[in-house]
C-alpha cells in the first residue's frame, strides 16, 4: 500500500483490503493477515488497521471467528456493497471520470477520432434541413421519433438484414445510453437479478446499479460465452434480462458466432429472459461482415435491439434506434416521454439526411481503412511486449491482459503523469476482478499518437515496480 497523504490512513487500509479482495488475492472466508503483522507492513499504528477492519466488519465484507482473527465474507456482500465503498480508486475509474482527464495520448475513448468525421460537409447538410423543414425549431418531434425517419429505418432494416419492423416497433432515443437507460427503467425491479457480460461496457454496469439489479455476470471469451455456464444461470436465477453486446464487443472486442445466437434466443425463449442486444459497432468491420444481429433470430419478441449510431456518424447528434416487438414498447415511449419528450427534431432530419445517403457509404469504407491501419500500428507496437490479446474483427478496442504482478492501478496513475489514458478492466467488471486487463481504445488518438503514445505506455510499465 503506498501512503497517499490527503486520505486518512484506515481508509487507505479500508481500501487496500477491499482491492486485494477485488483482485482475487484474498478469497471469501480466507484468513487476513494479523492485524500487527499489516500495521507493520504499512507502517501505521496497530489501532489504525483496527480501525479499518471494524469498518470493513460493518459492511460485512470481513468477519471476525472466535479468537482466530478477521475472515473475508461471502463474495455477494462485497459486490452488493460495492456502490457505497468509501474506495476512492473505484470512484476515480468510472468511465467518465478518465474521460475528463486530458491527455495527449486518449487511448480511454471508445470515440471516433473527430477528425475522421465528414465535418466540413455536415453544414452542408444543416443548411438543407432548413431548406427542407424551415419550421424544424419550432416544434416537438413525435415522442417515439420522426415519423420520417422512423419509416426509413424500417426500410433499411429490411434491406440491409432482411428483417421487418414496422415504424410503431422503433424508438428513436437520444444515444444508446439513452436506450439501455429507458430499458433498464421500465424492465428492473429493484433486487431483480440481471445478466451482463464480463467484462462489459462499464457505464451499462452503473447504470443497472441505479435501478437496484442484482448483477450476474456471464463470462465471454474470444469464441463467445460458456452456454451450459449461461443456462444454469438461467436456470438457477431467473434473470429478468441479459445485456449482450455481441458484435465486436466494448471492451474485448470479441464476437459471438452465429451458432450461439440462435442457442441465445432459444434459451431466452425457455427461462423468459429479456435480451437486450446492444450493437453499435457493427459497421466497423475489418475483414468480412460480422455474423447478422441476434435480434433477427428472434420470433417470439424476446430479443430487444439497440443500434446506435454515435460511434461512426456523430457522437454529437445523439442518435440511437431501439427495435422492439415486445408490449414494452408502450412503457418505453412513457420512460421516454419523461426523460426528454422526444429528441431532438433537428437532429433526426440531420441524421435522415445524412445517414442514407450515399456520401455516408463512401465515408464508412474509408473510415473502416482507416481504423484498420490504427489498429495495426496499435498491435504492431505491442507485439513486442509479453502482453497478450485476441485481435479483433472490427470496432475499437483491444482488450490486453497484463503480465502478472504488473499493478494497472499504478500504471494508470503514471500514465496520467504522462498524459496518457486508458481504461482498466476492472471497471468493466461487475465483480470488480479482471485487475490485470486493460482496454486501449485504437479509434481516437491518429497514427503518429498510437505510435508515440503505445511505446510511452510500455516504456511507463517497465519503469513500474512490480507487486512484491
Ligand atoms: C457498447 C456501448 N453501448 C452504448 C454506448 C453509448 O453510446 P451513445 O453515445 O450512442 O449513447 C457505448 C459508448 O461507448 C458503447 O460502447
Amino acid at each position: 500500500m503506498r501512503k497517499n497523504a490527503s486520505k486518512e490512513l484506515y481508509k487507505q487500509v479500508y481500501d487496500y483490503v477491499v482491492h486485494q479482495i477485488k483482485r482475487g488475492e484474498w478469497k471469501e472466508y480466507d484468513k487476513l493477515p494479523s492485524v500487527r503483522a499489516l500495521a507493520k507492513e504499512f507502517k501505521v499504528h496497530r489501532l489504525t488497521v483496527l480501525k479499518a477492519f471494524q469498518l470493513l466488519k460493518e459492511d460485512e465484507i470481513l468477519y471476525v471467528k472466535d479468537k482466530s482473527g478477521y475472515f473475508v465474507g461471502p463474495e455477494k456482500v462485497l459486490k452488493e456493497n460495492e456502490g457505497r465503498t468509501i474506495s476512492t480508486y473505484v470512484e476515480n475509474n468510472h468511465l467518465s471520470t478518465i474521460h475528463q482527464v486530458p491527455a495527449a495520448y486518449q487511448f480511454s475513448k471508445a470515440l471516433i477520432d473527430p477528425g475522421l468525421l465528414p465535418n466540413k460537409y455536415f453544414s452542408e447538410y444543416v443548411k438543407k434541413v432548413f431548406d427542407l423543414y424551415p419550421k424544424v425549431l419550432g416544434t416537438y418531434s413525435n415522442v417515439q421519433g420522426d415519423d420520417e425517419l422512423r419509416y426509413a429505418f424500417s426500410s433499411y432494416l429490411l434491406k440491409t438484414y432482411r428483417f421487418y419492423a414496422s415504424q410503431d416497433e422503433l424508438l428513436i432515443t437520444s444515444g444508446a445510453q439513452q436506450a439501455i437507460d429507458l430499458l433498464a427503467k421500465t424492465l428492473i425491479q429493484p433486487k431483480d437479478t440481471i445478466l451482463v457480460e464480463r467484462p462489459t461496457y462499464s457505464t451499462a454496469i452503473d447504470i443497472f446499479r441505479q435501478y437496484g439489479a442484482n448483477i450476474v455476470g456471464v463470462e465471454i471469451g474470444p469464441s463467445g460465452y460458456d452456454l451450459s455456464e449461461l443456462e444454469h444461470y438461467m436456470k438457477n436465477y431467473r434473470p429478468r434480462l441479459f445485456y449482450v453486446n455481441p458484435t465486436f464487443h466494448n471492451p474485448t472486442g470479441y464476437t459471438v458466432p452465429v451458432v450461439q445466437r440462435k442457442r441465445l434466443v432459444e434459451l431466452a425463449e425457455e427461462y423468459k429472459c429479456v435480451i437486450i442486444e446492444d450493437d453499435p459497432f457493427r459497421d466497423i468491420y475489418f475483414k468480412g461482415k460480422p455474423p447478422l444481429p441476434i435480434y433477427t433470430f428472434d420470433t417470439e419478441g424476446y430479443v430487444i435491439y439497440i443500434r446506435g449510431f454515435s460511434k461512426y456518424v456523430s457522437p454529437g447528434l445523439r442518435i440511437a434506434v431501439v427495435v422492439c416487438k415486445h408490449p414494452l414498447m408502450k412503457n418505453l415511449i412513457i420512460a421516454k416521454s419523461l426523460a426528454d419528450n422526444g429528441t431532438s427534431l433537428l437532429d433526426q432530419k440531420i441524421f435522415l439526411l445524412y445517414f442514407f445517403s450515399e456520401r455516408m457509404q463512401i465515408h464508412l469504407s474509408k473510415l473502416r481503412t482507416a481504423l484498420y491501419l490504427r489498429k495495426e500500428i496499435m498491435e504492431r507496437e505491442l507485439n513486442d511486449t509479453s502482453w497478450k490479446w485476441t485481435s479483433p474483427g472490427g470496432g475499437f478496442t483491444l482488450w490486453v491482459e497484463m503480465p502478472e504482478g504488473l499493478a494497472v492501478d499504478q500504471l494508470l496513475k503514471s500514465s496520467i503523469k504522462h498524459s496518457l489514458t486508458f481504461v482498466p478492466g476492472i471497471i468493466c467488471d461487475t465483480q470488480g476482478r479482471m485487475g490485470s486487463w486493460i482496454r486501449l481504445s485504437y479509434s481516437y488518438a491518429n497514427e503518429e499518437q498510437i505510435q508515440k503514445g503505445i511505446r510511452l505506455l510500455i516504456q511507463t510499465s517497465n519503469d513500474l515496480k512490480y507487486f512484491d
